[in-house]
């Protein structure tokens, strides 16, 4: 049994996460990783559970990438989460993939089947989703028409789970509009491109890019044609408050934060590879939101 060794030949030894030669083990594979809160989030959870297991941060240049992968189901880990650059070659070398990662042309979390196959999930949707009813009680995606901003591979997820969540219509903005009528495509359904938003009648609009993240040019957009039930997302949670949700809310708006779907789209990953059901609660947050430097997240810690 390993986990948390409280110390029970107190003085003899310090407190110490130790391991049993039977730990489950899975990481996040990214390059660079380094910036990635999923080993704290993961750790944290492992903790909480008292599991014998470890999630790793696995820096792995892209042409490396699938000799890594095929390593690591070799090494007897229980799959691993995907994150830049690699997510659409993860569902290229998957053996099977669900219908969301299938619609996303794209996974973030990869299973080691028992069988030695891979399987592979799309999660940023569903986080997103969750998160959203999370952050905006009451509101539900069928409400009517979503703007999202951005056509990259996040929003390919978001937007195959909005459309599964009952979105009626669906308008997508990106300054590459290609990339946009190619996802529109990918999509099929009530999917529509435009090269300026119109946020007349929009009852979500959904930052999708990486404007008004820290080091980035800020998101110029006029929330005034918004109706006043209309929910504001922001899939950048650095800074945590982004001046998108800072001026939704100065509307009344109701604004949700990326922090929620970072939280939310590594539970399905965390039950399949260590057996038990993640929840996501302010204790959660608010130890993931500590790794977000100060001046970026609101001083209450949330
Ligand atoms: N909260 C979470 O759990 C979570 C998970 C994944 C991603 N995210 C966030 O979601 C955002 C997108 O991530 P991704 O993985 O989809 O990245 P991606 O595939 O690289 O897509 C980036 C998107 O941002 C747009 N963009 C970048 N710079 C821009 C600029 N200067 N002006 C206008 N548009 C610009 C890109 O437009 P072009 O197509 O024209 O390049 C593209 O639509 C990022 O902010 C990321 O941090 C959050």
């Amino acid at each position: 049994m390993g986990g948390i060794d409280r110390g029970r030949h107190a003085g003899s030894f310090p407190a110490m996460h130790v391991l049993s030669g039977k730990a489950r083990k899975a990481g996040v594979l990214g390059w660079p990783v380094s910036h990635s809160r999923s080993p704290r989030l993961h750790g944290y959870w492992l903790a909480r559970h008292g599991i014998d297991g470890a999630y790793l941060p696995l820096p792995v240049r892209p042409e490396r990438f699938e000799a890594a992968v095929r390593a690591l189901a070799d090494l007897g880990f229980a799959g691993a989460n995907v994150t830049i650059p690699h997510k659409e070659a993860a569902f290229t070398l998957c053996d099977s993939v669900d219908a969301v990662a299938h619609r996303a042309g794209s996974v973030n979390t990869l299973i080691f089947a028992e069988d030695g196959t891979i399987r592979g999930t799309s999660t940023d949707g569903y986080g997103f989703v969750e998160s959203l009813a999370e952050q905006a009680p009451g509101f539900a995606p069928a409400e009517g028409p979503a703007v999202i901003l951005g056509a990259g591979g996040a929003v390919r997820s978001v937007a195959a789970a909005l459309l599964d969540a009952g979105c009626p219509r669906l308008i997508l903005v990106n300054r590459t509009i290609e990339r946009a009528h190619a996802l529109a495509r990918d999509l099929g359904g009530a999917v529509e491109v435009t090269a300026e938003a119109d946020l007349h009648g929009v009852v979500l609009l959904v930052n999708g890019t990486s404007l008004g993240m820290a080091g980035q040019p800020p998101l110029a957009i006029d929330l005034t044609p918004l109706p006043p039930h209309a929910v504001v997302a922001d899939m950048v949670y650095v800074p945590l408050e982004t001046p998108l949700l800072a001026a939704a809310r100065a509307r009344g708006l109701r604004g949700v934060d990326g922090l929620g779907m970072l939280l939310h789209q590594a539970r399905p990953g965390f039950e399949a590879w260590f057996g038990a059901a993640p929840q996501v609660d302010a204790e959660l947050r608010a130890f993931v939101a500590h790794d977000i430097p100060p001046d970026l997240r609101p001083s209450s810690g949330a």
